[in-house]
């Protein structure tokens, strides 16, 4: 099966990609080395990646950053198989690390309607993090129904505004399909209508 076929178009070559990633590093350990002793691991940001979307975008990244920084995962549920939600987003499987009084950034693959992202920031500040920060490779701001508030000092990095289509590819999945592809594509409607 030749997954490329099932693509209509491609929105952000993997090289596009890359040159994205690069930039939010930087700009990341731009901003969290001026905290005041940013080298001493203390003062880090721990990086949460949402599983399983954020895997590859979350790989690049941390590879890019160049502060000695922690990294975790969270598995947030409340999407099914198809390509609509369902329901209240739960944790089906916690962070290993403490987040007390530690700067977090959490890195998702994708913000649509924002429900999950609200509901893993409310988390993440009733475990006492200092701050939470969001990297997300893609946002669609059109979509958003649930409003989330940054905690303390936190940012909002993004790394490309995402169209109203349902995309695929660089981690992004359809049926737990396309994760692999290299790069991130809309993919053919008649696949999921
Ligand atoms: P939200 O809670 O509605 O913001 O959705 C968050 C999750 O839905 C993302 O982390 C993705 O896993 C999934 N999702 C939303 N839009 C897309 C899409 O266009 N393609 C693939 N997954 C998506
Ligand atoms: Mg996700």
């Amino acid at each position: 099966m030749d997954l490329n076929s099932h693509i209509e178009k491609i929105l952000w070559t993997d090289q596009e990609i890359s040159q994205r990633v690069s930039e939010l590093a930087s700009q990341i350990t731009q901003d969290f080395s001026t905290n005041s002793d940013s080298s001493s691991s203390s003062s880090a940001p721990i990086m949460v990646g949402v599983a399983t979307g954020a895997f590859l975008f979350l790989a690049d990244l941390v590879r890019k950053i160049q502060l000695p920084i922690s990294v975790d995962f969270v598995r947030i549920e409340s999407y099914g198989s198809g390509t609509v939600s369902c329901g209240k987003p739960k944790i089906t499987c916690d962070l290993k690390i403490d987040v007390r009084d530690k700067h977090v950034i959490v890195v998702e693959d994708i913000v649509d309607t924002g429900s999950t992202l609200s509901f893993l920031i409310e988390y993440l500040k009733s475990k006492g993090s200092l701050s939470v920060s969001v990297c997300t490779l893609l946002n669609k701001p059109e979509r958003r129904k649930v409003n989330f508030e940054l905690v303390g000092s936190g940012k909002f990095y993004c790394g490309f505004e995402c169209p109203d289509y349902f995309v695929v590819g660089y981690g992004l999945d359809f049926a737990e399909l396309y994760r692999n592809l290299p790069y991130v594509g809309v993919l053919k409607p008649e696949l999921y209508q």
